[in-house]
């Protein structure tokens, strides 16, 4: 998308669309009024009739009919004045370019909001209507009659708000191409998106941002012991790969933070099959590897100073006639050796091998992200993807980039106790525990495979796919995790 910043008054600007943002408590900005008179009170007229209110992410278009440069005015909601954060104005914006795309309007000025230095807010208005008009028609043979938003402006005051907002809009920019990058990775379906395509992809955004990648095929997996990984591919006829990325932000030799990514392309359940109803989701679950492919790109984008390592595990969980089995029991590269008690636990059985991986690198962090349990779908919901680690601090520093960010996450408590249900009678570990705590019985299993690291787990289960379509996340594949993790690691480097 285009992103323009421009200092002409909004209400003489030519373009097929001009985005206002009202609040629900104030109803004379300058401009509203100056909008309201030109339009002929309709604005006063629709507050009176309690027809449109300001409430947050309410939407109203109204055709200018020629009144004013502006061929449509889309009023959107901004809910209670001193209520506004940035991410109300995310989800304002994006609510307000979700109705453009179904206008299909592919160019608009945005004025949202219409407030003392409302120049703050410019990066979360470019990333409400990056992300809400998101769409990904890759596999339609017939193009939609209907545009896609293409060109934002972006309205300023003066020419010094101007500058402030022209940065903060493209670095804005160069993220939610990152994290729109991801959301095509995960909307690629499987018979498409294979671990050979996850390493083709990886090696493609490192070769255009200018860092590291390597990959390991199935051999070389076998070779290093990855046996974790290796088995849950076993079931599939498309071998798995090892993706090692490497971003060098900082010239000093500091430690790197490493982010592990589960790359399954798609998850069958293997010989423990899934039921068939909704099994077609499972194409997202390599949501944790687009979003560290995103991180990545952002990164290198953005030449935040930071030494970044990604890693994805990737394969494809399917049930054949080589496929791993309940019963099986599997030495993991760390030595420790699992019983397979269910084969659709295989993200922690992919992702053990690439925590104990990342130790080489000596991390200063180390994150995953995975859609790991449905049953963290069940604890949290949509809302908050769920936070588990060993470290306080870099719990901490993650929750304040998931409220900055709006991709927010909630710890849940990884006592020792849990691991009783992790218990084998015959191996080190066992790969799936009861019914109980099926989140946090994940987690604990994974920590068996951090060793001192200060390490944190993210499972965005429940986050990394929209049913619906809200505000500035369209129905399908968020691309969450990107926004998260560069918000930290800026956080970090200072
Ligand atoms: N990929 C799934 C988790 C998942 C389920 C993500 C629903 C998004 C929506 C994962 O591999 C899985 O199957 N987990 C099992 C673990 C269980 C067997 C211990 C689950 O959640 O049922
Ligand atoms: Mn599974
Ligand atoms: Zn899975």
């Amino acid at each position: 998308m285009q992103v323009k910043v421009i200092t002409a008054d909004p209400l003489k600007f030519v373009t097929p669309a001009l985005v206002v943002g009202c609040f629900e408590d104030v109803d004379g900005t300058d401009l509203l009024e100056r909008l309201d008179r030109g339009l002929n009170g309709v604005l006063s007229f629709l507050r009176q009739q309690k027809e449109f209110s300001g409430e947050l992410n309410k939407v109203k278009e109204l055709n200018t009919l020629g009144q004013m440069p502006a061929e449509r005015v889309v009023l959107v909601g901004l809910g209670k004045r001193r209520e506004l954060t940035a991410e109300r104005v995310r989800q304002s914006a994006g609510t307000a370019s979700r109705t453009l795309n179904q206008l299909g309007v592919s160019s608009c000025l945005a004025t949202l909001p219409q407030i003392e230095g409302g120049d703050r807010f410019a990066g979360a208005v470019v990333e409400g209507m990056m992300l809400g008009s998101y769409r990904f028609d890759v596999y339609r043979t017939e193009p939609k009659e209907r545009a896609c938003l293409a060109e934002l402006n972006l309205a300023a005051e003066t020419k010094r708000e101007a500058k402030a907002m022209a940065l903060a809009s493209s670095e804005s920019r160069i993220i939610c191409d990152a994290v729109r990058m991801a959301r095509d990775l995960v909307s690629h379906p499987g018979n498409h998106a294979t671990p050979a395509f996850l390493a083709e992809q990886a090696l493609a955004i490192a070769a255009r941002q200018g860092f590291a990648c390597h990959v390991l095929d199935a051999k070389e997996i076998e070779n290093l012991g990855m046996n974790g990984l290796l088995f849950v591919g076993k079931g599939s006829a498309q071998p798995p790969r090892f993706i090692i990325m490497e971003y060098h932000g900082r010239r000093q030799d500091g430690k790197p933070v490493v982010i592990v990514g589960k790359g399954i392309t798609f998850d069958s359940g293997g010989i423990s099959l899934k039921p068939r109803e909704g099994m077609e989701r499972m194409k997202d679950d390599m949501s944790g590897a687009a979003a560290v492919f995103g991180v990545m790109k952002a990164a290198a984008a953005l030449k935040i100073p930071v030494n970044l390592v990604g890693l994805v595990p990737a394969a494809e969980n399917m049930p054949d006639g080589g496929a791993y089995k309940p019963g099986d029991v599997v030495r993991t590269m760390s030595g420790k050796t699992v019983e397979i008690n269910n084969t659709d636990a295989e993200g922690r059985m992919v992702l053990c091998d690439a925590l104990h991986y990342a130790q080489r690198y000596r991390p200063s962090a180390l994150i995953d992200l995975a859609t790991l349990t449905g049953a963290c779908l069940v604890a949290l919901g949509t809302e908050a993807s769920g936070l588990m680690g060993n470290d306080d601090g870099l719990k901490r520093a993650l929750k304040k980039a998931g409220e900055a960010t709006g991709e927010r996450v909630w710890e849940l408590p990884l006592w020792d106790e849990y691991g009783e249900a992790m218990k084998s009678d015959i191996a080190d570990l066992k790969n799936a525990g009861g019914p109980h705590a099926g989140t946090v019985t994940a987690a604990w299993f994974l920590r068996q495979f951090v060793g001192k690291a200060k390490w944190a787990h993210l499972d965005i289960a429940g986050t990394a796919w929209e049913e619906k379509g809200r505000n500035y996340l369209p129905k399908g594949a968020t691309g969450v995790g990107v926004r998260l993790l560069v918000d930290y690691l800026r956080g970090i480097a200072g």
